[in-house]
């Protein structure tokens, strides 16, 4: 009887492999970096073959490490990084292009041309998301346009479309020797090319992008036992495991941090922030800004759906300051920085690098850093970077009250960001709310584990699950209420300043 789940991670900026047992403890791991290809201002791109090579070199050395075999595992479960569009050839596996990541704004015009053209309200309808660069249908736009070849073999269905969990499933069972082209409801869900009803590809949405069918995977159920195939023993398992689960990456952090009731939510601190609130089988269409999005859905069960505020820039405003400004050395170096000083000084700073992303959805932003003086230091930088990302917060924590009429009582938090002490307790200052963290943070492999574990019958149900969630810290809010107020009206004043900054 196999002992453990695995499952694979595969984010913005690295991907992990990652194995649990029956307690939801993580027993080992093994993680790469991938790099940041940036052409030009706005251009975000990964190489396809690197992430899968990256891949199979995490999978294999976990296992080595943990003197594991693919017998140890009863299945495997795949996460990823979102929206991030990838196409390739049928026929050879070799991508056409590099993958455009979902920070990525060169669509910006595709966006404001449809939203122009009056279709916004159809998109925003069946989709449940408003035209924007973040997600994949302008991308795979783009690449059909600009990207010689692909448009033609498109049509005969050479060129296939995938998110990077479809890319990643094709090689795992297969390649070019047979592997299956599937997805799952919650990354369909996030490419502007879905109907979040009928949970398939929408007829007038592929024609409004001008997407043909026959590049697109099948969607079927995020867990399910038999669908998405098993891995070979030619390929970095060296044996057969179901591949039973697949949820994007936030979506499988709502799973890990075992959000299953309707008004249960969780904010993930990762490249950017997601905070997702279970909305059950009701799909809650936003008035501010939210997005509509389809949670999980289980085997044959109804669809469980969410409301969403995504957040761009948040962990990577952290890594600028390492890697553009030079300022710390470390993500870690960004706490004992900030903590030299008492407040912010007056500096405000909104890393609006891809446009503003919920609740306001403005591709023409750009980041400001206003309020500098004679006396602003880089430690009042730091700390505004990690103000801004607890102002963010706010603001789409904001919306989700407003859409949902639930008051948040606690926010459970995870992330990498979260093992920042002094952010976690500014986030509890500006929400006026505690903060809760789990004892295992990587909740996003978690999740990935669970769906693929629940398939297999590793896991009986989603109350066994909900017994494997333990409080490791919460922060509880310290700062009064007209302090609060008073910060929270000049972030929206710099807010204000990043606006129309771009011509669309
Ligand atoms: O929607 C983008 C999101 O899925 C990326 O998450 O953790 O890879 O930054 P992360």
């Amino acid at each position: 009887m196999s002992q453990f789940v695995g499952a694979i991670d595969q984010g913005t900026t690295s991907t992990r492999f990652m194995v649990f047992d029956h307690g939801g403890n993580e027993i080992a791991r093994h993680q790469l970096e991938h790099e940041q290809i940036l052409p030009q201002a706005g251009w975000v791109e990964h190489n396809p073959t690197e992430i899968w090579e990256r891949t199979r070199a995490v999978i294999e050395t976990t296992l080595t490490k943990a003197n594991l075999t693919a017998a140890d595992l009863a299945a495997v479960g795949v996460t990823n990084q979102r929206e991030t569009t990838v196409v390739w050839n049928r026929r050879t596996g070799r991508p056409y292009c590099n993958a455009i990541v979902w920070q990525d704004t060169r669509t910006d015009k595709i966006a404001a041309d449809l939203e122009r053209a009056g279709h916004g309200d159809t998109i925003r309808r069946k989709a449940g998301l408003p035209p924007a660069t973040y997600f994949s249908g302008g991308k795979l736009r783009w690449i059909l346009d600009n990207v010689p070849g692909v448009a033609e073999d498109a049509e005969r269905g050479e060129a296939l479309f995938g998110t990077t969990d479809t890319w990643l499933i094709w090689h795992l069972t297969g390649g070019i020797d047979g592997g299956v082209h599937l997805t799952d409801p919650t990354n369909a869900s996030r490419t502007m090319l879905m109907d979040l009803e009928t949970l398939d590809w929408d007829p007038e949405l592929l024609s409004l992008f001008g997407v043909p069918r026959a590049m697109l995977p099948d969607i079927v159920p995020s867990s399910n036992p038999g669908l998405f195939g098993k891995t070979l023993a030619s390929g970095p398992f060296h044996g057969e495991v179901p591949l039973a689960g697949v949820l994007g990456d936030q979506q499988a952090a709502t799973v890990g941090q075992v959000c299953f009731r309707p008004g249960e939510a969780k904010n993930t601190y990762g490249t950017g922030n997601f905070l997702l609130l279970n909305t059950g089988e009701e799909l809650v269409r936003s008035k501010h800004g939210l997005l509509t999005t389809v949670a999980y859905q289980f085997g044959e069960q109804k669809p469980v759906y969410a409301l969403e505020g995504s957040i761009a820039v948040t962990g990577s405003a952290v890594q600028w300051l390492r890697d553009q400004l030079g300022i710390i050395s470390g993500a870690a170096q960004s706490e004992s920085l900030a903590a030299q000083v008492q407040d912010n000084g007056g500096v405000y700073f909104v890393p609006a690098f891809s446009g503003l992303f919920a609740p306001y959805w403005r591709s023409d932003a750009r980041g400001v850093i206003v309020g500098l003086s004679r006396y602003s230091t880089n430690a009042h930088l730091a700390r505004a970077t990690l103000e801004s990302i607890c102002y963010q917060t706010r603001d789409v924590v904001n919306a989700m009250q407003a859409d949902s009429g639930v008051e948040l009582d606690v926010l459970r938090v995870d992330g990498g960001v979260t093992a920042n002490e002094l952010c976690m307790q500014i986030q509890a200052d500006f929400l006026g709310v505690p903060v809760s963290r789990p004892v295992v943070a990587e909740t996003t492999a978690l999740g990935a584990a669970y769906a693929a574990g629940l398939a297999v019958g590793f896991w009986s149900s989603t109350d066994e699950l909900e017994q494997n969630w333990q409080q490791d810290k919460r922060w509880e809010p310290a700062l009064d209420e007209q302090q609060r107020e008073r910060g929270y009206a000049r972030w929206k004043k710099a807010v204000e300043r990043t606006l129309n900054w771009i011509d669309l």
